[in-house]
């Protein structure tokens, strides 16, 4: 059976001793949980929360890394150096970075190719947006972009690497996709899985849900079949919000 993942995406939000006192509040209310906990904070937070989810059952994440190891990339963070501080997964791809700055799906695979060639556990991030989604092209966008991010990767990586379905028009609006529609789409990107690798590695593939989740609907969400969790924008800011997203099944 596939673990549940529920990953929090914090985005560019808290400063370091908000990290701290969030982590101390998450901490004691999802110690008994059987779920994956992850928190993807902002770089500058990721040192002080490693060292205060030491002794818990929380993972940390980062965000988004660089493709190459080192060199003259101004700004940038590479894998290795999340790797060397303890950060066990890195976000890829997700829309807001498609968005805002023109990540490809070539530079998702390079990235893709990266994590896993150093032992980062990657969640890459797929999606169509509004006008897609209406004009039925939802199917065709979403297994798109998973063939591409997963192109000259093989099958023991593919099982390693955590794909995040996350529609566009869900993410920040409080829009939700319904349980049903999450879980068909969800599906396609395992057919489309299953087409590369077979359906043994597919079906070990875990595959989380985005956009506005919360705690009045992950329950609903995490329950479906093929939903293996989620990655959790606005409500993973609040650590009771964020906890009892995590024990949607307590
Ligand atoms: P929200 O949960 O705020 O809609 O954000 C989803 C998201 O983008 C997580 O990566």
């Amino acid at each position: 059976m596939r673990k549940k993942i529920i990953a929090g995406n914090w985005k560019m939000n808290k400063l370091p001793n908000e990290t701290i006192e969030f982590i101390e509040e998450l901490a004691p209310l999802i110690k008994n949980t059987e779920n994956e906990v992850v928190i993807c904070a902002p770089y500058i937070d990721l040192f002080y929360a490693l060292l205060t989810v030491q002794g818990t059952n929380i993972k940390i994440g980062a965000q988004n890394m660089h493709f190459e190891e080192k060199g003259a990339y101004t700004g940038e963070v590479s894998g290795e150096m999340l790797k060397s501080i303890g950060v066990e997964y890195v976000i890829i791809g997700h829309s807001a970075r498609r968005q805002y700055y023109d990540e490809t799906d070539k530079a998702v695979n390079e990235k893709l190719k990266k994590a896993l060639s150093i032992g980062l556990k990657p969640i890459v991030c797929v999606g169509e947006n509004l006008e897609q989604r209406e004009n039925g092209k939802a199917k065709e966008i979403v297994t798109t972009q998973t063939k591409l991010a997963l192109e000259g990767i093989n099958g023991e990586n593919a099982k390693k690497t955590i794909i995040a379905y996350e529609p566009i028009w869900a993410i920040g609006t409080g829009k939700t996709a319904t349980k049903e529609d999450a879980n068909e789409t969800i599906k396609w990107i395992r057919e489309e899985i299953e087409k590369i690798y077979g359906k043994d590695i597919a079906d070990c593939v875990i595959i989380q849900y985005g956009g506005s989740v919360k705690s009045t609907n992950a329950k609903d969400l995490f329950t479906m079949p093929d939903i293996d969790g989620g990655l959790i924008g606005g409500a993973s800011l609040n650590a009771q919000e964020f906890a009892n997203i995590i024990n949607y099944n307590k």
